[in-house]
């Protein structure tokens, strides 16, 4: 399985869900290689000092992504792939290659319509793909885990794209690229984000 995570705006959790997905499906015994996208490269440190087998790949050039997802996506049970922000040609190719695109939004209304061209961008690739690669929102920074408001639950709606339960705002999820570890690594203090990242993950992951 391949997974992309993509949006057009920064900072909304991308690098920190796409880094939690691959240990996750290490813990599950899947072999997995990480794509980190991003010319940041923020994810990268992070997943050499989780010291865990994953394998990594830096690979932002969109035509090398093109060329070379497929032939990683062979040698691995899965493939993560963390994008950079912005509709760029990367983002363009990540959407060509996945199996599964996800997109972190923030919480409100305004994230949401930023993340609408992220949602066009992904029905064209759906188009040119015979409905590859499926597509599913994931709010992050939520107040209270679940409680989207009735007006972003609409304008998901419109939109027309499968919402997840998402994150809420915690402090453990900030600390955790800091201590190199993820979140169930983290011990009783982030017992909390431990569980809904695990249940996240299991959402992301089934079927
Ligand atoms: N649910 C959350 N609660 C608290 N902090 C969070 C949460 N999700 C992400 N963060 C923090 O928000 C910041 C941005 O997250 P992250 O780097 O994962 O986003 P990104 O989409 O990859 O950003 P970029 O576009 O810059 O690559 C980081 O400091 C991260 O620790
Ligand atoms: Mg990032």
């Amino acid at each position: 399985m391949i997974y992309g995570l993509t949006n057009s705006k920064g900072g909304v959790g991308k690098t920190t869900i796409s880094v939690h997905l691959a240990a996750w499906l290490v813990k599950k015994k899947r072999t997995v290689i990480f794509i980190d996208a991003d010319p940041q490269s923020s994810a990268s440190q992070w997943i050499r000092e989780l010291g865990l087998p994953i394998k990594l790949e830096q690979i932002s050039e969109p035509e090398e992504l093109i060329l070379r997802v497929a032939k990683l996506a062979a040698d691995a049970n899965d493939v993560v792939i963390d994008g950079p922000a912005g509709l760029s040609a990367t983002t363009r190719a990540i959407m060509l290659r996945a199996d599964r695109v996800f997109l972190p939004c923030g919480p409100s209304i305004l994230d949401l319509r930023a993340a609408s061209k992220a949602v066009q961008l992904l029905r064209e690739a759906q188009k040119a793909r015979k409905g590859k690669p499926t597509g599913v929102l994931i709010p992050n920074k939520l107040q209270k885990r679940g409680r989207l408001s009735r007006e972003m639950m609409g304008a998901a709606k419109q939109l027309g794209i499968n919402v997840k339960a998402g994150l809420s705002q915690r402090q453990a999820f900030a600390d955790a690229a800091g201590q190199a570890k993820v979140v169930w690594q983290m011990g009783a203090g982030a017992l909390l984000a431990s569980h809904e990242m695990q249940q996240l993950m299991k959402e992301m992951t089934r079927g």
